[in-house]
């Protein structure tokens, strides 16, 4: 068999189909599994990957580099500052150069039409490390968690996603668990719901899949039976402190509390953030936040005592980044990538 994803970018998950989609989260458990035994096969011996970061990241930039090390291949890590990418060189120019020299190229940074552009000119594999619009490394990651914490079929599954619906998380979420038959909600104020394409194109994978999807206002609904549910950060440093006030009266209902946590009325609900998370004053965002509203002191998107719980699988997702991200690369760069084949003998 020979991986049905070799040669392929990852972009967005918009044009992988269920069944590769499946083959990825397949692959990611593997690799897991090769690691953990101390089997892991080194299939990308001799391979060269430009890391492209125009924002800021530690898990996603930690995930490639590990990831590759373990398999034997070589990264370049080109920053926010000190390459000429955007501000002398352009994504096409930059694109054919780095195709020249690598065989696949990480890109982290904004519109999603630059990861699309590089893809286009480079010639070799592209994965997209989070652009405005989507999360796709992160989707795979987040899946794989979800089966290692629930035992029943992904059909079976009810993910809430709550807070700002109109970010790449709340996009990539709709889209795959749409695409893999899940009952996927977005909880969101009317302001921060989704871009209509992105719900539409929920709706149309749903229809081949049997996914139940829900965009919403009414917090109590949306949360009712979840299996798990989902944040992401509510403001970040670039935003001006009137637009954090707004965010924040918005964004006040759907925190994840101990009191949303029983409103599930489901007992083993598990909760999940992509992370970076303010849930304490330990970052300068949330002490900013905290000396304007006392009230988030214990945390602003979720709550410490939530965050730091049992429920809580927050670090599972952050480590199978690199799990993911490694079987995404491997996929991609290695014909012989197979859930079999990732083992030494
Ligand atoms: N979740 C995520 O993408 O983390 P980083 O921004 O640290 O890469």
């Amino acid at each position: 068999m020979t991986s049905p994803l070799y040669n392929r970018h990852l972009l967005s998950l918009t044009r992988h189909t269920r069944d590769e989609v499946n083959y990825l989260l397949e692959l990611s458990h593997a690799v897991k599994a090769a690691k953990r035994a101390g089997r892991e096969r080194q299939l990308l011996r001799g391979k060269n990957i430009a890391l492209i970061f125009e924002k800021t990241s530690t898990r996603t930039r930690c995930a490639f580099e590990v990831a590759a090390a373990d398999q034997g291949a070589h990264t370049t890590y080109l920053g926010p500052t000190g390459s000429q990418i955007g501000a002398k060189e352009s994504i096409p120019d930059t694109a054919r150069v780095l195709g020249r020299m690598y065989d696949a190229i990480e890109y982290r940074g904004f519109g999603q039409e630059r990861v699309e552009a590089l893809a286009e000119y480079a010639g070799v594999p592209v994965f997209n490390g989070l652009t405005d619009e989507y999360h796709p490394t992160q989707m795979i990651a987040d899946i794989m968690t979800i089966q290692e914490h629930y035992d029943g079929p992904l059909t079976e599954c009810c993910l809430v996603y709550l807070g700002d619906g109109r970010n790449n998380m709340a996009n990539s979420l709709l889209l795959i668990g749409a695409k893999l038959g899940m009952d996927i909600r977005i909880a969101a104020p009317r302001e921060l719901q989704p871009e209509q394409q992105y719900v539409e194109l929920a709706r149309r994978e749903a229809a081949e899949s049997g996914a139940r999807v829900t965009v919403s206002d009414d917090v109590a609904a949306c949360v009712k039976g979840a299996d798990f549910l989902y944040t992401d950060v509510w403001v970040s440093m670039g935003e001006p402190p009137e637009e954090w006030q707004r965010r924040i009266d918005l964004l006040t209902p759907y925190r994840i509390d101990a009191e949303l946590v029983a409103a599930t009325g489901n007992p083993h609900v598990k909760v999940m953030h992509c992370l970076p998370a303010y849930h304490d004053l330990g970052t300068e965002v949330g002490r900013q936040v905290a000396a304007q509203h006392p009230r988030f002191s214990d945390g602003i998107e979720i709550s410490h005592e939530v965050f730091e719980s049992a429920r809580s699988i927050v670090f599972d997702e952050a480590e199978n980044r690199m799990h993911s991200i490694k079987a995404i690369m491997v996929a991609s760069l290695s014909a012989e990538a197979t859930p079999e084949g990732v083992y030494s003998a």
